[in-house]
C-alpha cells in the first residue's frame, strides 16, 4: 500500500486522482488539513474517495502514522506534505524548519522503524539558489537562498543518508514552478492567501482582485520581468508514478528535475490569461520583491532518460485548466 502525505494539498491531491485511475488501486492519506482540503478528496467522487483512507493528523505524530503503515501494510511514501512559500518561510523559519524538516525526520524515523524504504519526496528547484547558469540541470550546485530552499535541501540530505546507511531507495522531484489544474475541474489550486502569479493573474481577470502587482520590471530579461517555468501539475503527478514505477525496480538515491524547458516571463503569462479569459488584467508595476531571481528555467533531459517523462501541458493549456477552475473552485 502507498502512502501519501499532503495528499489532500495541491500537488498531492492530483496526484492520489492520477494514481487511483488504475481500478482497485487504494492509497493511505496522512494529511493535518491544515493546508490541504478535504473537499479536494471529496470532490473526486464516491467511487474514488472510498480507495482513500484518509488520516487527519501530522506527519509528526509518530504514533499515528505508525499505525496507519502497519494498518495498511504500507510499503512505500509519496512526501508532499510541506509549507511552501519562500516569502513566508524568510519571516518564519522557525515554522518551516519544524513542519518540514523536524516533521519529514520523524517520518523517516518512523519508516525506519518499519522498514519502510521507497520514498518518492517534493523538492524544489529553490535547492539550487541563484542560477550560475540556464537552464538549470540537477549538477548545479545547490546554495539555497530561502528558509524554504535549505528546509528541502536539508530533507534531500537525510533522504541520501538513508540510501548509504540503510540502502533506501529514493527519488527527489524538485519542482519548478507548478501550475494549472485537473481538466476535470474538480480540483485545483487553492491557497489562503494565494500568492502566485497565475491565480493572481487570474484574480484581477475575474475581478476578484482590482489588478495584479507585477513585481520589478527592471530585471535583465528580454521585457524586464521575471522568468520562470510552469509545470502543469498532472505532469508532476504524472511524474510520480513514474518515479515510483522506478523504486520497484531497483534501489535509486536520485534527484530529478521537472519543469518544460519553456520560461516564460511575467509579462507572457499576462498576455496568454488575457487571450485565455477573453478579459482585461488590470497591471500595476512595482518593486522587485525580495528573493525573486531573474530566471529560473529547467533542464528535464534527466526526467526523460529515467523516467521517459515529458509535459503534455504547454503554458496556454496550463492556463486554461487553471482558468476552468478558477471560474467554477470547489473549495
Ligand atoms: N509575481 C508577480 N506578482 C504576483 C505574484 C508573483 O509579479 O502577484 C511574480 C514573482 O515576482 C515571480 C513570478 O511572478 O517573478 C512567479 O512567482 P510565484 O510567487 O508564482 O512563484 P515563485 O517562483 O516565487 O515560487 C514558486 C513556489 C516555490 C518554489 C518556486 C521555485 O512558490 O515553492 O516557485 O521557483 F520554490
Amino acid at each position: 500500500m502507498l502512502l501519501v502525505t499532503g495528499g489532500a494539498g495541491y500537488i498531492g491531491s492530483h496526484f492520489v486522482k492520477e494514481y487511483l485511475s488504475k481500478p482497485g488501486s487504494e492509497v493511505v492519506v496522512v494529511d493535518n488539513l491544515i493546508e490541504g482540503h478535504r473537499r479536494a478528496l471529496h470532490s473526486l467522487g464516491d467511487e474514488l474517495t472510498k480507495r482513500i483512507h484518509l488520516i487527519e493528523a501530522d506527519i509528526a505524530d509518530e504514533r499515528t502514522v505508525a499505525d496507519a503503515m502497519e494498518r495498511y501494510y504500507v510499503d512505500s511514501v509519496m512526501h508532499f506534505a510541506g509549507f511552501c512559500y519562500v516569502g513566508d518561510s524568510e519571516a518564519e523559519p522557525s515554522r518551516y524548519f519544524e513542519n518540514n524538516v523536524a516533521g519529514s525526520l520523524k517520518l523517516f524515523k518512523v519508516m525506519d522503524a518499519l522498514g519502510v524504504k521507497k520514498l518518492v519526496f517534493s523538492s524544489s528547484c529553490a535547492t539550487y539558489g541563484d542560477p550560475q547558469y540556464a537552464p538549470l540541470d540537477e549538477l548545479h550546485p545547490q546554495n539555497p537562498v530561502s528558509v524554504y530552499g535549505l528546509t528541502k535541501y536539508l530533507i534531500e540530505q537525510a533522504l541520501w543518508s538513508y540510501g548509504r546507511t540503510k540502502n533506501w531507495s529514493t527519488v527527489c522531484l524538485r519542482y519548478f514552478n507548478a501550475a494549472g489544474a485537473d481538466e476535470s475541474g474538480l480540483i485545483g489550486e487553492s491557497h489562503e492567501p494565494e500568492t502566485h502569479l497565475i491565480p493572481r493573474v487570474l484574480k484581477a481577470a475575474k475581478g476578484e482582485i482590482d489588478h495584479l502587482e507585477v513585481f520589478g520590471d527592471d530585471y535583465e530579461t528580454d521585457d524586464g520581468t521575471c522568468i520562470r517555468d510552469y509545470v502543469h501539475v498532472n505532469d508532476l503527478a504524472d511524474a510520480h508514478i513514474r518515479a515510483l514505477d522506478l523504486l520497484n525496480v531497483k534501489t535509486y538515491s536520485e534527484a530529478i528535475n521537472l519543469g518544460t524547458a519553456d520560461g516564460a516571463s511575467v509579462k507572457r503569462v499576462i498576455d496568454l490569461s488575457k487571450e485565455v479569459t477573453g478579459r482585461d488584467i488590470k497591471v500595476k508595476y512595482s518593486k522587485r520583491r525580495p528573493g525573486d531571481v531573474a530566471k529560473l528555467v529547467a533542464n528535464c533531459s534527466k526526467a526523460k532518460e529515467l523516467l521517459g517523462w515529458q509535459p503534455k501541458y504547454d503554458l496556454r493549456k496550463t492556463i486554461e485548466t487553471a482558468w476552468n477552475w478558477e471560474q467554477n473552485r470547489r473549495y
